[in-house]
């Protein structure tokens, strides 16, 4: 495993995060104003020779599972081509092709995806009531996103074998009732529902009334579920995992805002407009766009890239967001829906 994917307390980077868009067909609330975000100019963006290039960078030093985000990654015209070419690594090291999206459009796509290599789905869906969907995201389309989920259901069946995972951001005064009903998905349905507890995010009007904390949401489940217990997760989860007995699928939590997990945090992302960036919460970027543009003879960029590693990786471990502060993010990390990329 390559030193330069390695920090200062031995984390090793092999999980990379690539922003792939930065626009979105929903305006969910706590996410997005009603008018959108300001976007980059579309020559500041990757291309996606680009992003092929640097997947195939990192794959080559020991990274092993690559997230498209956004924005929402299925508005990217090219994400099919572009999800093929990132496929390929797969004879090169790279084991996980993963998407977090809002499954508006991804019913159309999936089967070719998976055919291309797609191993995992994190489905943003905070609501199970189309009304309710309609409030929360400012848009129609609760229908589709659950003929996504039921497609990928109904692979998976088929053997095909995509993780999916369910995250829902819980608004209080807004879907804590649906908290049970979202749990009782996984009576029948391979599926993890992550509960994510809301944060601060561009100028989304946080407060902290307007949040349940994770032990909240968990007593709300046991006051149905009392044999809910925590499992082992995967090593490097954001989420705390839970189990209800005789339930297929799991539980998970999502705790940023009171217990942080920096500490087996294995995440590089780079954002839209190319930059490097480790830490979620950290401002240190370099732009790897700049360095693949400079570099018009063809050398490879390398050591200039992973340098430029080493010196974000100062940035990482800002830890756990205080209470109450808006994290201090630029308008231009706002724009780049980082939460998300
Ligand atoms: P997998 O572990 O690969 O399933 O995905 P994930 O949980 O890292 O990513 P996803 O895109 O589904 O994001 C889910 C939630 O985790 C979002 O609310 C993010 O804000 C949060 N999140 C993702 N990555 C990080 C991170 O590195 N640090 C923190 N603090 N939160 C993160
Ligand atoms: N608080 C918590 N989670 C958020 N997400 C977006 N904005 C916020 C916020 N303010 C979630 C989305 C998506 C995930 C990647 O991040 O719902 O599922
Ligand atoms: Fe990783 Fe930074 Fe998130 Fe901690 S806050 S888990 S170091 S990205």
């Amino acid at each position: 495993f390559s030193e330069f994917l390695t920090d200062n307390y031995q984390r090793q980077h092999d999980y990379l995060r690539i922003s792939i868009t930065e626009r979105c067909n929903l305006r969910c609330l706590y996410c997005m104003p009603e008018e959108g975000v300001s976007l980059s100019p579309p020559a500041h963006l990757l291309t996606t020779p680009e992003i092929f290039y640097l997947s195939s960078l990192f794959v080559s030093q020991g990274v092993t599972k690559i997230r498209l985000t956004g924005g929402e990654p299925t508005v990217r015209r090219d994400i099919l081509p572009l999800m093929r070419q990132i496929g390929s690594l797969r004879s090169k090291g790279l084991r996980e092709i993963a998407l977090t999206t809002n499954g508006l459009l991804l019913h159309r796509k999936l089967d070719a995806m998976v055919e291309a290599g797609l191993t995992g789905v994190n489905m943003s869906l905070d609501t199970l009531d189309p009304f309710q969907f309609q409030i929360m995201t400012r848009r129609k389309g609760f229908d589709a996103v659950m003929r996504s989920i039921d497609r990928i259901l109904e692979m998976n069946k088929l053997g095909a074998g995509i993780k999916l995972k369910i995250n829902c951001v819980v608004m209080r005064g807004m879907n804590e009732r649906e908290i049970i009903p979202f749990v009782e998905m996984g009576r029948e349905k391979d599926i993890e529902v992550r509960f994510i507890e809301y944060m601060p995010f561009g100028g989304n009007k946080w407060s902290k009334g307007k949040m349940l904390s994770y032990k909240e949401m968990l007593d709300m489940i046991r006051q149905k579920y009392p044999d809910i217990h925590r499992v082992q997760g995967h090593k490097n989860d954001t989420s705390k995992t839970f189990k209800v007995p005789g339930f297929v699928g799991r539980i998970g939590f999502i705790t940023s805002m009171t217990e942080d997990f920096c500490g087996s945090c294995n995440r590089l992302r780079i954002t839209g407009d190319g930059n490097l960036k480790v830490c979620l919460h950290g401002n240190a970027e370099v732009s790897l766009r700049d360095m693949l543009r400079e570099s018009n003879d063809g050398n490879p960029i390398d050591d200039e890239a992973f340098e430029a590693l080493k010196q974000v990786e100062m940035d990482r471990n800002q830890g756990r967001l205080a209470e109450g502060t808006t994290l201090g993010w630029g308008e231009r990390e706002r724009k780049l829906l980082d939460i998300i990329g």
